[in-house]
């Protein structure tokens, strides 16, 4: 593919999932403004998240990618970004510890705001209302008035993506990050479920060895490898005039890099080789990921891997598997065997929350934390049998005690959705939830053996 690339090629190219802008002039105002703009991100920044998933893709390192499923204006406070991050680093911590290898830390937040949907317009009453696309884009109030896509929210949701972004650097280089706080991170109401429980005695074993490392004469506290820590953003990059207005040069390789994240990713429903997503993606120097469901073909995953990484960069591609719990085991195994056998290097990562999502008996949109761990155990299992490398999971989550996903060791029941379902798209797991997934998930990794 020696097609020529720019930050604009896309715009000839077919495009799917965008807003129809009422004002076009209006749109390009805000992009102008938003391209005027200091970048969110650095490209050395990029290259080293790359370097971590190039670990990944080698099996000596594994990805936790986790967050809202879309971020919302109205839900932006220090405390929802600081519990957020709470239970990604306890997740975090869970998984080094117990599978013993690097663990690669990338938010869904500071930009992951767009949403795509199944019909453009959505039925209310008698009327048909465009549906609700992310809060940058329009509100979810169910009127035809708060539907109005507004290209003033491109502005806003850059403005909240740095003032996230920024509180996540202050939090994960200014100490309370630091493994010393292993059991300041347990929460109240996760430290009183059974995960919060396991999770205090796996702190009391950190701070043993903590304790024997200061013993030995290590100085404990200067080391930044003990007190910071990485945690990159990362959000599907759907709206891509947004993205291309953030998208620079780097001026120490002179490569461009969408700036507006470390890392993007393709959707399922966006991911045509000839559509305009790839196009984008292909051109930017960060890493990139695509969602893969059921339907995907051997030979079809071999395509997007040469549009999308025909340099076979290690760490560059991650494949992010979403099949259902039910599918995996079926679908998963052809196309681990198509990429083994092309040589790509690929980061092999679990989305089990997509192909799990249903509509409860009360009407409510949700998932059963059992079809989230079968997901996962399915995936597990298929990469063993191929010796493949399970090198991640990709999940929905935040740190509030929301009641939106079914199951986990609280037996959340459908009478229990009402209590606390608060996520403007699809249901998130809660802070406990969250906790006892990083646990089951290890163990799966521990046990389920490679095929010898
Ligand atoms: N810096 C190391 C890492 O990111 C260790 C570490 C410090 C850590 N604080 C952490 C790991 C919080 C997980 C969570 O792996
Ligand atoms: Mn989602």
């Amino acid at each position: 593919m020696a097609k020529a690339w720019s930050p604009d090629s896309w715009r000839s190219h077919p495009i799917k999932q965008q807003p129809t802008w009422p004002d076009p002039a209006e749109l390009d105002r805000a992009l102008k403004q938003i391209a005027s703009f200091p970048p969110l991100v650095f490209a050395g920044e990029a290259r080293s998240l790359q370097s971590g998933l190039a670990q990944v893709a080698a099996g000596n390192a594994f990805l936790l990618q986790a967050g809202d499923c879309a971020e919302s204006f109205e839900d932006f406070s220090a405390n929802n970004i600081r519990e957020k991050l709470r239970v990604i680093l306890q997740m975090a911590v869970v998984l080094t510890y117990s599978i013993g290898v690097p663990v690669v830390k990338v938010g869904r937040l500071a930009g992951q705001f767009a949403k795509p949907r199944s019909a453009d317009f959505e039925r209310i009453g008698d009327d048909e209302i465009p549906s609700f696309r992310g809060h940058i884009v329009n509100g979810e109030g169910a009127s035809a008035a708060a539907r109005v896509p507004q290209p003033e929210r491109l502005v806003q949701a850059y403005h909240q993506s740095a003032a996230t972004l920024n509180l996540v650097r202050a939090f994960t280089k200014g100490g309370f990050a630091a493994l010393d706080r292993v059991h300041a991170w347990n929460q109240e109401f996760v430290a009183s479920s059974p995960a919060g429980r396991r999770y205090d005695q796996l702190a009391n074993e950190i701070d043993r060895a903590l304790r024997f490392m200061r013993a030995t004469g290590m100085d404990t506290e200067s080391n930044a490898n003990l007190r910071e820590v990485d945690v990159w953003t990362s959000h599907e990059a759907l709206l891509i005039d947004y993205e291309e207005a953030l998208t620079r040069v780097d001026t120490t390789t002179g490569s461009w890099y969408d700036c507006s994240a470390h890392m993007l990713w393709i959707g399922e429903r966006t991911r045509d080789l000839d559509g305009a997503h790839v196009e984008f993606l292909r051109g930017v120097g960060n890493p990139v990921g695509c969602k893969v469901g059921p339907s995907m073909t051997g030979e079809q995953v071999i395509d997007l891997c040469e549009a999308l990484n025909p340099a076979q960069i290690p760490g560059r591609l991650t494949l992010i598997s979403r099949m259902g719990a039910d599918r995996v085991e079926e679908c998963l195994p052809p196309l681990l065997r198509a990429v083994k056998d092309s040589g790509h290097p690929v980061v092999w990562t679990c989305d089990p929350m997509h192909g799990n999502t249903y509509t409860s008996a009360s009407g409510r949109k949700t998932r059963h934390f059992d079809d989230v761990i079968r997901e996962i155990e399915g995936f597990v299992r298929a990469h063993r049998a191929e010796g493949t490398w399970p090198g991640g999971i990709h999940v929905e989550l935040t740190g509030e005690d929301v009641t939106e996903c079914i199951g986990g060791a609280d037996e959340l029941s459908d009478a229990d959705l009402d209590h606390r379902y608060e996520t403007v798209c699809d249901p998130r797991l809660n802070g406990r939830q969250s906790l006892e997934l990083a646990f089951r998930t290890a163990e799966l990794i521990r046990t389920v053996a490679p095929a010898s």
